[in-house]
Order: structure tokens, then C-alpha cells, then sequence
């Protein structure tokens, strides 16, 4: 396995390591996402065994020691599984987290103590500013939650549109289709009666990239994707029969 390095908006890089193991043949990718501010930031530490791979892409953007924030958006192996191995490579970082995370696992989990964040709080990156958003149960786990890069408009969506394959690195193409597959496979998403109206407020956004975990990040109308994300849920998995 490699992990290939693409700046998907200003300032903004895609680390991703396709895994063909795993829903072969089209294999799956897993990506994390470095925002190269001046407090630059990392969402998605990837599991622990990808640790070298990954802190070795981040270190050919900038010396990982510099890190000052670890980031992510439910706690699962490739959301945080290597966040420690961050925390004591980057002396200076902090795990910023949600109230709910921080108080349900990482008070416990993490090696030094989180950061909490409340619910559209922002976080000064200097050159970037980052919008912390809860979106519990979506799309799964209690403590969930994206970020939102409000200068380049980048919505940092985790598991949101996974998609299997090893695609561009950003696409235009149409991500709901490939995502609504993928759910028929993994059904990982939690359904709740608010998961798509989650989902539209997200899309009131407006944001113009999507930077997806699993698959494609997606350059165009983010709100767009984001609607028919929702009806799509709505039709398929939300609508009693
Ligand atoms: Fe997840
Ligand atoms: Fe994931």
C-alpha cells in the first residue's frame, strides 16, 4: 500500500491509501484530510497500523511535529485509531472534539486531554478558520460530527458519500449514486427521523467541495449533493411503507 498526496482546495490535502482487500475488486480508500494553516490541523488520523504511511504523507507538506490540531468525527479505528501516535509525535497538538466525544470516550481515550468544542463553535487556524458542527447519529455514532473550512467553503464530511474504488482525487461526477450503493453493502448509516433533515442542513451551507473519508472528494454544488444525499435516505431507507 502507498499513500498519494493531492491539495484538493487552497491550502487543503487529501492523504489517501487505497486498501483492494478490502470490497475487491474495486477496493476502498481511506483518507485523511491536512489543513496546512498556521495552526495547521489533521481530520482523520487513520488506524494505527497506517500511522507510517500517513504521518509520512503528512511530512512531505509540512514537519508533523508542527500539528496543532488531531481532529476527527466519531471515534472508530480510521477515524482515531493512531490519534496517540499523533498526540506524542506532535508535542504541541490537541485533540479537539466534540462535548459529546470528549466526555463519552476521550477523556479517557486520548493520551492528553481533549479540547471540547460546542456546537458551531470555530477554531482560528489563522489563515483558515474551521467550523465545528455536531451532527449526532449522522451518519452514525453518538458523538458525530463534520467540520466546515469556511474560506475555501470545504465541508470536511467524514463518512458521508463513501464510495468504494480508487477514483480522482476530486470529482464533479455524481457522488450520491455510487454513495446509496455502497449504504445497500455496508448499511452503515444510523437512521434516525431526523437524518435527512441533518443532512439538508448541511447542504445550507453551501459548500463547493466535499471531502469525503471513503472515495472521491467532490468539487461542485455541495448543496446539491447534499439535498439528493437526504431525498435519496428519504426514499429508499426513511419512508414507512
Ligand atoms: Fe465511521
Ligand atoms: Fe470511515
Amino acid at each position: 500500500m502507498s499513500t498519494t498526496v493531492d491539495e484538493i482546495a487552497d491550502g487543503i490535502y487529501r492523504l489517501s491509501t487505497w486498501v483492494p482487500d478490502i470490497a475487491p475488486p474495486a477496493g476502498f480508500t481511506f483518507n485523511q484530510f491536512l489543513i496546512a494553516a498556521d495552526e495547521p490541523l489533521l481530520f482523520h488520523t487513520g488506524p494505527r497500523a497506517m500511522f507510517p504511511l500517513v504521518s509520512e504523507a503528512v511530512g512531505t507538506i509540512l514537519p508533523i511535529e508542527q500539528l496543532r490540531w488531531i481532529t476527527f468525527g466519531h471515534v472508530e479505528s480510521d477515524e482515531c485509531g493512531s490519534m496517540n501516535q499523533w498526540l506524542a509525535a506532535a508535542p504541541r497538538a490537541e485533540v479537539a472534539h466534540g462535548m459529546t466525544g470528549c466526555m463519552v470516550s476521550l477523556n479517557d481515550l486520548a493520551d492528553r486531554p481533549p479540547r471540547p468544542l460546542a456546537d458551531g463553535e470555530i477554531l482560528d487556524l489563522g489563515d483558515k478558520r474551521v467550523r465545528h458542527l455536531d451532527t449526532p447519529h449522522v451518519p452514525h455514532a453518538w458523538e458525530a460530527r463534520v467540520l466546515y473550512e469556511e474560506t475555501t467553503g470545504t465541508l470536511l464530511c467524514g463518512d458521508l458519500f463513501t464510495h468504494l474504488g480508487n477514483g480522482p482525487a476530486l470529482t464533479t461526477d455524481d457522488i450520491v449514486e455510487p454513495a446509496m450503493q455502497a449504504e445497500a453493502m455496508f448499511r452503515s448509516t444510523s437512521l434516525a427521523p431526523d437524518t435527512a433533515d441533518v443532512m439538508r442542513r448541511l447542504g445550507d451551507l453551501a459548500p463547493n467541495t466535499l471531502a469525503l473519508m471513503h472515495g472521491s472528494s467532490f468539487s461542485g454544488d455541495g448543496a446539491k449533493a447534499l439535498n439528493n444525499l437526504a431525498a435519496a435516505y428519504e426514499t429508499q431507507y426513511l419512508t414507512r411503507s
